[in-house]
């Protein structure tokens, strides 16, 4: 039998855990305020088979989805995998059958007709559903009551991208759901799609545009006029693939790129502004407008975070890294406008922002981050290292008003975030944290802390019968949402 390969990918945090379990009633220490009522669903990968390419990434991995289900202070927990083509055919086959990270030309020729997609990365919700995404195709649509995979969601055929991202936007007062697709048209294309869903889910537009190269497009913004589109050079060519290559690669010398568009506008309304050189980022805070300035919050670093996305004659050094919150702005009024950068909070990544702040101006975001102070990271994660560490950082004058950490050897998953009813409540910050006992051995818990008091001890801590994968990101749905769910 095929074993998992002994790197950073699939060993310490990283084992595979691969056990599908429900547990009711986990024991609480501490109180769960009463007014927590809802779930935390969570995207973990977590590879079912051992990998036919020794290098493979956490980021492959069989998307498992994860939810604590919090009611009057009682936790429940259950994770499932999402019942991709994928998962099912390697299920069938007990082993791997797909190659390398993004790459259909290194799969069994059994399989090359079979959707690659691993649905890993993030679960949305909206208008009533649970989709499970991953941007490398179309999402699939998950039962939120048995966590059991309905199928793949295209919004009633209505989709015509081949893709759709794991970081859609939604209005907080219209309740659309804003979102894209890059490699819309397949393998390679340059096309994008830029689509809204209304309030009810149905998909009321989407176009296409061509981006100005084959960039991984992660994220993106959404203000109350505008979408925006930061691009970075970290990029894929067809014929690398075909000779067996990787699909990213980060191009130091390469433009980043800002589009700006009316977010009810056409996509020819689209204007590019270029930024600096062999910058990357993955993830975005929020954007905002002010008169006829957009900004742009961005996690940004001076290169790719990811080992994986170099180049052999460019490897990551990560003691050459830099980076940190930084906001990108363009007045829109200027014919001639060029892209403002400045720095406007510390270095990190995976942010929280609150749901109500989505595309308006605001204050404060929550950030998992690395202290060097508390030693080094537990190795784990999509990157390879995880964060120890979460900041609570005003974006209005870059003071970090609070950080929270538990001490060397633990790791910090992407928080969510609660609002509270009383007014004037900052609202919880819910969090997995991974304790790394020993290489190999690691324990699991769920922390509840007062969102504007993190570093105060947690209101309450649910430790995990079982180990977690470390998750890539996670979404809040209150117990009203639920019960809106289309599925019983
Ligand atoms: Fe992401």
């Amino acid at each position: 039998m095929a074993r998992y390969p002994d790197t950073v990918q699939f060993n310490r945090l990283n084992r595979p855990v691969g056990i599908e379990w429900t547990a009711r009633n986990l024991e609480v220490q501490g109180t769960i305020p009463a007014e927590i009522d809802g779930a935390f669903f969570r995207a973990v990968p977590d590879p079912a088979h051992a990998p036919r390419d020794p290098q493979d990434i956490a980021l492959s991995g069989d998307g498992m989805v994860s939810r604590f289900r919090i009611e009057n202070g009682h936790v429940d927990h259950d994770i499932r995998y999402v019942h991709t083509p994928r998962f099912e055919a390697e299920r069938k086959a007990r082993r791997a059958l797909f190659g390398k990270y993004r790459n259909p030309f290194t799969d069994l020729p059994e399989v090359r007709t079979v959707d690659r997609t691993v649905s890993n990365t993030t679960p949305v919700w909206h208008a009533g559903r649970l989709l499970m995404t991953k941007e490398d195709g179309r999402a699939y649509e998950v039962n939120p009551h048995t966590l059991e995979t309905i199928g793949r969601y295209d919004f009633g055929g209505a989709l015509r991208s081949q893709t759709m991202t794991a970081h859609v936007r939604v209005d907080p007062v219209t309740g659309e759901m804003f979102f894209f697709g890059y490699e819309a048209g397949g393998l390679c294309t340059d096309d994008v799609a830029y689509c809204i869903a209304g309030k009810d889910g149905t998909l009321t537009s989407e176009q296409w545009f061509k981006q100005p190269y084959l960039s991984t497009i992660h994220d993106f913004g959404l203000t109350e006029k505008y979408a925006v589109f930061p691009l970075f050079p970290t990029l894929t060519d067809l014929e690398r693939l075909k000779a067996g290559g990787d699909h990213w690669q980060h191009e130091p010398d390469g433009d980043s790129w800002l589009g700006v568009m009316p977010r009810y506008g056409k996509v020819s309304e689209m204007r590019w502004f270029k930024g600096p050189k062999g910058v990357s980022a993955f993830h975005f805070v929020n954007a905002f407008d002010e008169g006829d300035t957009v900004h742009i919050d961005i996690c940004l670093t001076n290169t790719n975070a990811f080992p994986f996305m170099h180049r052999p004659d460019d490897p990551l050094d990560p003691r050459t890294m830099t980076g940190g919150l930084t906001r990108w702005s363009v007045d829109l009024s200027d014919p001639a406008a060029q892209l403002q950068s400045r720095l406007v909070g510390p270095p990190g990544d995976l942010p929280r922002l609150r749901d109500a702040d989505q595309g308006r101006p605001y204050q404060s975001v929550w950030l998992p981050c690395y202290d060097p102070r508390i030693g080094p990271p537990v190795a784990g994660g999509p990157v390879g290292s995880c964060f120890n560490c979460l900041l609570y950082v005003d974006v209005t004058t870059g003071a970090v008003l609070d950080a929270m950490s538990m001490g060397p050897g633990y790791a910090f998953n992407e928080p969510v975030h609660v609002p509270s009813k009383t007014p004037g409540h900052a609202g919880w910050i819910l969090a997995v944290i991974d304790h790394e006992i020993d290489f190999g051995h690691h324990e699991s818990e769920l922390v509840v802390l007062k969102a504007d008091a993190i570093s105060a001890p947690p209101v309450a801590r649910v430790k995990m019968p079982v180990p977690l994968r470390p998750q890539v990101h996670g979404w809040w749905v209150s117990g009203g949402e639920l019960a809106t769910s289309k599925h019983r």
